[in-house]
């Protein structure tokens, strides 16, 4: 019998309709495509990280990534950086600024600030680490904001200290911990381990996420039943398959597989988001950037690795959404429903995605990501 997740869990004052989480995930998981998984059955999404350098919050970059329009509560906004001082007054900037939840990076490999490398990398250095959760907490806490913090596994296999970290987060105020089963120094080879994140959950009274490789509704299960983790979150199974939350909810709560989505509920909710893509980042940047989106939804359909190529020869968003409409349209006369030749996106994290980016992507955040990554 399947183990169901037990249902919504409050996270400070929200309530969280379910408990499966959309990654964080750097030039993906901007406001269009969180609100596309909110829809689609994600329950809670982070979003991607905003640094905690005052020179840039000005910039376009930024400032897309902390709109929140239109984005059901709670905004959650993932800060990252190495000063403690800063962090606080990134945390402060961004309440003022809509956010409802501040999530720390210690689980990804992010910029060089003041010298010093930001994210994951934090997890080798407890004392700054805590220092920065210690001056986050303070600057959150007389506003009513939760503090979140997610973190990887360890530096390196030889020194997994997220039971250690985590533990001391909790104690500082931290209101829940996700950890990706993996260590910084993995990167994303090899496969995501989960007796590291059961013995967090172990360890701590606070909610524990279980992050990595969750790429199906059976081995969404399989994490539950390994970690006893009170929420899961997934990411880049979710690009392309934004319905793989409501996929995964039903599976938990039945032991049934949902089939596929019918093709013409799929061209919808592929074309609103392109349409809201395109209405935040403009016609040209926003046509660019959606071709990621889309190869990632056609890449596992017949034809779709060839359609995918023709996308990229198309130069405005017009062009793109009739395009893909009509593949689509095409597509229905055979078929009912989405015909997947692959069950997951990232079954083969090393095939494609062992930068953390897939060659598809080719906006500016990707290619920041897949320099930081490498
Ligand atoms: C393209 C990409 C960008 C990412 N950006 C971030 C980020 O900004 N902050 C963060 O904490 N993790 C980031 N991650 C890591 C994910 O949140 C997640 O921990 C990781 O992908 C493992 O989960 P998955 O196997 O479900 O993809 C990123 C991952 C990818 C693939």
């Amino acid at each position: 019998m399947p183990t169901p997740l037990p249902g919504p869990m409050t996270l400070g004052p929200y309530r969280l309709p379910n408990r499966l989480f959309v990654a964080p995930m750097a030039g993906v998981t901007d406001r269009p495509f969180r609100v596309l998984c909110k829809k689609l059955g994600a329950g809670y999404a982070v979003s991607e990280m905003v640094t905690s350098r005052k020179d840039l919050w000005n910039s376009l970059k930024t400032s897309r990534r902390a709109n929140h329009e239109g984005e059901s509560a709670p905004i959650s906004v993932q800060i990252a950086g190495t000063d403690a001082q800063m962090m606080a007054e990134a945390a402060a900037y961004n309440i003022d600024r809509g956010a409802q939840i501040i999530d720390i990076n210690m689980g990804c490999p992010a910029k060089k600030v003041c010298n010093k490398w930001a994210g994951s990398a934090l997890m080798q250095d407890e004392p700054l680490a805590l220092e920065i959760i210690e001056a986050v907490v303070a600057a959150c806490a007389p506003r009513g904001v939760p503090v979140t913090l997610k973190m990887r596994t360890g530096w390196c296999q030889a020194e997994k200290n997220a039971v250690r970290l985590a533990r001391a987060a909790q104690e500082a105020g931290v209101s829940m911990v996700t950890v990706h089963g993996r260590t910084r120094e993995q990167g994303y080879s090899g496969q995501a381990e989960y007796d590291t994140i059961a013995a967090v959950k172990a360890a701590l009274n606070i909610p524990v996420v279980a992050n990595g490789d969750i790429s199906t509704p059976q081995k969404a299960l399989e994490v539950l039943a390994a970690t006893g983790a009170d929420a899961l979150m997934i990411g880049r199974a979710a690009q392309g398959r934004p319905w793989i939350f409501a996929e995964i909810a039903h599976f938990l709560e039945t032991g049934e597989l949902l089939p596929a989505p019918r093709i013409a509920d799929a061209k919808r909710w592929l074309i609103e988001h392109l349409h809201d893509h395109y209405t935040l980042y403009g016609e040209l940047t926003g046509m660019r950037s959606a071709r990621k989106h889309i190869g990632w939804a056609v890449r596992a359909l017949p034809g779709g690795e060839d359609f995918r190529r023709h996308m990229n020869t198309l130069d405005s968003c017009d062009d793109q959404v009739r395009t893909l409409s009509d593949w689509l349209d095409a597509l229905a006369q055979d078929h009912d429903r989405l015909p997947y030749l692959a069950p997951a996106a990232n079954d083969d994290p090393d095939e494609e995605l062992s930068s953390g980016v897939s060659p598809h992507n080719n906006d500016n955040s990707a290619h920041e990501e897949r320099r930081l990554t490498a």
